[in-house]
């Protein structure tokens, strides 16, 4: 068998050290392919391997076919919006994530950004606290939980709206949830974004629900650029001066926003939630045992398509 690890963004090189171990267990042998710059570089790197780790990379219906023999492609991470996933049930190629393995992580950034927007950018001018204020969470995920246990520590209060999460289950958690999603802009002065983005999803912060938001407003997201509305976005920053906005991963209108409301910003050069190497290595870890079980015994926990 062999596996490719193709990482545009690479892993720590711990965790490339241990997922080579696992897959040397195996009997298995490694490539890795890393901050490659062109397409055709994956495409001919996948050409004859069973089994794919990737993390935001792009695989696609081209990728799916320039590799024949894939049997397995595991996503080193939550969001599997980058695969194809119907491109790959096609071709019966198994694609997985590994759920909640570099969620605390994504929630540090998470409450990190808000302290640096909540502390104006570390410039030395007077701020606010963290402390008091409503953190509303929008899904209550891994990551969600993750961002509620950190916000505790900093003694807000937190919300959280989740259609697929049951009351029962917030609650216990120690958060509070809300009944609509309307209602947790409504009574957040901080909204964390934690929905994936797929075609329900895209757009769908929009003015609306932003406008909702109660002085003080800041949208701190860590889970996909294209679930803001940048329309949206714009015109909360024009009407509403209280208004700021920290995003791992700069809007499509990030230059923009430089512009005309500096201070009020703050976007990660590169996306950087998962980017520790704890994070790595648990997520790597997962993706190579998840692979090594599915190729020998056939296990298909955390498969996402089919
Ligand atoms: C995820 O979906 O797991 C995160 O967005 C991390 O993505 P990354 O592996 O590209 O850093």
């Amino acid at each position: 068998m062999k596996i490719l690890i193709a990482t545009e963004k690479p892993f720590a090189p711990a965790a490339v050290t241990q997922i080579r171990e696992i897959f040397g267990e195996a009997g298995y042998e490694v490539a890795v392919l890393e901050k490659y710059g062109a397409k055709e570089d994956l495409l001919a790197a996948v050409k004859d391997v069973q089994g794919l780790i990737v993390r935001s990379d792009k695989i696609d219906a081209a990728v799916l076919a320039a590799a024949p023999e894939l049997k397995i492609v595991v996503r080193a991470g939550a969001g599997y919006d980058n695969i194809d996933l119907a491109a790959a049930t096609e071709r019966g190629v198994v694609v997985m994530n590994t759920p909640g393995q570099n969620s605390n992580a994504v929630a540090e950034l998470a409450l990190g950004m808000m302290v640096y927007m909540a502390r104006n950018l570390f410039n030395g001018k007077p701020g606010t606290e963290l402390k008091g204020k409503t953190l509303g969470i929008q899904a209550y995920g891994h990551v969600g939980r993750e961002v509620a246990r950190i916000a505790r520590g900093f003694a807000m209060e937190t919300l959280a709206f989740d259609p697929f999460v049951s009351k029962t289950d917030i609650i216990n958690d120690g958060t509070k949830p809300v009944d609509s999603v309307e209602e947790l802009y409504e009574k957040s002065q901080y909204v964390s974004l934690h929905i994936p983005a797929n075609e329900q999803t895209k757009g769908s912060v929009n003015f609306d629900l932003l406008s909702r938001m109660p002085q003080g407003a800041t949208l701190v997201n860590t889970a996909r650029k294209e679930v803001v509305d940048e329309e949206s976005l714009l015109k909360m920053f024009r009407e509403r001066e209280d208004f700021r906005y920290v995003s791992d991963i700069a809007p499509d209108c990030a230059e923009e926003i430089a512009k005309e409301f500096p201070g009020r910003y703050f976007f990660t050069p590169k996306k950087m939630g998962a980017q520790t190497a704890e994070a790595n290595i648990n997520a790597g870890v997962a993706a190579a045992r998840q692979i090594v079980k599915f190729l020998e015994k056939g296990d298909t926990t955390f498969q996402v398509n089919g």
